[in-house]
């Protein structure tokens, strides 16, 4: 410590002799120091003031109101790990002023999925980022049962009828995609046996909105999709970025873009409910089998209508919702089937016994058949186990809330709490790969889920409709599942509905794919994730290599 005095005791008579010369330097020097004393009285804070042992422990970090939130931004999975290794499974990190509670595993899932929503509130965390690009008086920003209200007028519009007849169409689109996209010129060239290649997220964020919008968004979308809608689709997507979500209103003009255009994506979708409106009543499903026709015919508990802006704003909702959640894992999905040969071969060999005509060609699948392919399933199942596009589910704390002993305590008879004010995060992309729970998790290895005795059945039988308990949430009976330590589509009554669509988009767009070109990775293995953006994406360089299939 004399050493350290002394450094003091000189650093402050120097200070006083600079800033005694001038005035002005005194301003200079709070400027430049400042922020110093700042880092390190946070730091000392953390460091020597004994911490409250009912509030899980802090992660350390050297910037205050920045907090932890370069390390969880630039890869959330490897920051958890490391602070598991460091804290165990539940603990808070800073993030931009706000107090993240994680809490890990199964039971970290089922602390934060399972929890009451008067204590763990999705539209607290949630509305300041969705409100702008979905609208008002719907999903976060109306009270938790008018929304789960809204998820079952949603739920009636995706029944296995319309799904039978989507299969159909959304071959159609991929067919007609491959057929005149520039990416795939050289498949459009029969005689030539060349490889060509693709950015596997470009084609597959076209192929999911192509497929989407002739499916559940209706022909009016899909008829403007080379037009206005695809620009207002663009500016709305600006606006969902991680930037937007750490802070609501910038200056910027991107967020003025985006209320631009939700202003008039909203008006669209208005438009179009009154114009079907206007020309004839045919009640649902006989005019068209999308989600405006299924909307139209539902009414709320107190026998109101749903206004013609809550429709359209359900509408953007569900686009967004399900665009890069679903391009995404179609991507990851391409790109592993294009680095593993042999789950590729057992995919198509999949198609050709179940689908082969005596004419050597390869039939549709009825939705029934695309229902029971096993090697499709367990693609699209260990895709989503490590590459679930959302690694972060928050909830915003509105009571405090005791940490089950089971889960983390401080000590052998302690509790800890989180309190009011707090987010609390699940993170199934962490549950997913945990090397407690999963033997070689890293590996893309789609047999695992064969073996029915193993890890990944018994996570999925907890986790899936048909097994586990089950409670209607107000939107029809599902499968909690909030124990699983595998639950891409999240559990409880915030999982998601499009669980099904996406399962039948992603098969019939994989399949359709797979039918009529061999893929092989450009480059040497998988790319890495990319965090910096809401959906986990893969890194560029993600190009896919393909060659027709019916030469060899
Ligand atoms: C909720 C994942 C596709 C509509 C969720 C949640 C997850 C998720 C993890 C829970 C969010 C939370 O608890 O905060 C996925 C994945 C998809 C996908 C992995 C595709 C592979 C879709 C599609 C739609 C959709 C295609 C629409 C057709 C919804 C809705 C919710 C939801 C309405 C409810 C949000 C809530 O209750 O708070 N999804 N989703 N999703 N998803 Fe999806």
């Amino acid at each position: 410590t004399v050493p350290v005095m002394g450094y003091v005791s000189t650093i402050y008579d120097q200070t006083q002799t600079y800033v005694a010369a001038s005035p002005g330097r005194a301003v200079l020097l709070a400027v430049v120091y400042s922020p110093i004393i700042a880092i390190l009285l946070n730091a000392l804070q953390q460091l020597i003031i004994p911490r409250n042992r009912s509030l899980p422990p802090v992660v350390f970090h050297w910037i205050p109101f920045i907090g932890s939130a370069i390390s969880y931004g630039n890869d959330p999975l490897n920051f958890f790990f490391k602070c598991r290794e460091k804290y165990g499974d539940v603990f808070t990190f800073i993030l931009f002023g706000r107090k993240v509670t994680v809490a890990l595993g199964a039971k970290g899932n089922n602390f934060v999925l399972g929890g009451k929503s008067t204590a763990f509130s999705a539209e607290d965390a949630y509305t300041h980022f969705t409100t702008p690009v979905f609208g008002k008086d719907v999903v976060y920003d109306v009270p938790n049962e008018v929304f789960m209200e809204q998820k079952k007028f949603v739920k009636v519009g995706l029944t296995m009828e319309n799904f039978r007849s989507y299969v159909g169409m959304i071959e159609d689109e991929v067919d007609e995609f491959m057929k005149t996209d520039a990416a795939f010129l050289i498949y459009q060239m029969n005689d030539i046996n060349e490889w060509g290649r693709f950015d596997a997220t470009d084609v597959m964020a076209q192929i999911t909105i192509l497929t989407a919008s002739r499916t559940l968004q209706g022909k009016e979308v899909r008829g403007n999709l080379d037009k206005s809608f695809s620009q207002l689709y663009n500016d709305l997507d600006g606006g969902f970025t991680p930037l937007n979500f750490m802070f609501p209103n910038l200056p910027l003009e991107s967020y003025r873009r985006r209320d631009e255009a939700h202003k008039k994506m909203s008006q669209f979708y208005v438009d179009i409910i009154r114009k079907r409106k206007e020309t004839g009543d045919v009640s649902y499903p006989d005019d068209e089998q999308d989600m405006i026709s299924a909307l139209r015919t539902q009414k709320y508990r107190d026998g109101r209508p749903i206004p013609d802006h809550e429709m359209a704003h359900i509408m953007i909702a569900l686009l967004m919702a399900g665009q890069h959640t679903s391009s995404a894992t179609g991507s990851w999905a391409l790109l592993h089937l294009a680095n593993s040969p042999e789950v590729q071969e057992a995919l198509y060999k999949e198609q050709v016994e179940n689908f082969a005509t005596p004419d050597g060609k390869l039939r549709s699948m009825t939705y029934e058949e695309f229902r029971k392919l096993p090697v499709l399933d367990s693609v699209i199942r260990e895709t989503l186990r490590i590459h679930p596009p959302i690694h972060s589910i928050m909830r915003k704390v509105r009571s405090d809330v005791p940490v089950p002993p089971t889960l983390a305590a401080p000590s052998k008879d302690g509790t800890y709490v989180v309190p009011k004010g707090h987010f609390v995060l699940a993170s199934a992309a962490v549950s997913q790969v945990d090397p407690l729970i999963w033997s070689n998790p890293e590996v893309f290895d789609p047999t695992r889920w064969s073996d029915p005795e193993g890890v990944a059945a018994q996570a999925f039988n907890t986790y899936a409709d048909e097994g586990g308990e089950k409670i209607d949430y107000g939107f029809g009976a599902v499968s909690k599942g909030t124990e699983s330590p595998y639950q891409p589509f999240g559990a409880g009554r915030h999982r998601c509905i499009g669980e099904q669509f996406a399962y039948l988009q992603l098969g019939v767009v994989i399949t359709t794919i797979i039918r009529r070109v061999e893929l092989r990775l450009e480059t040497d293995s998988v790319p890495e994730q990319n965090y910096h953006t809401m959906i986990t994406m893969p890194k560029k360089p993600r190009n896919i290599c393909f060659r027709r299939r019916n030469f060899d």
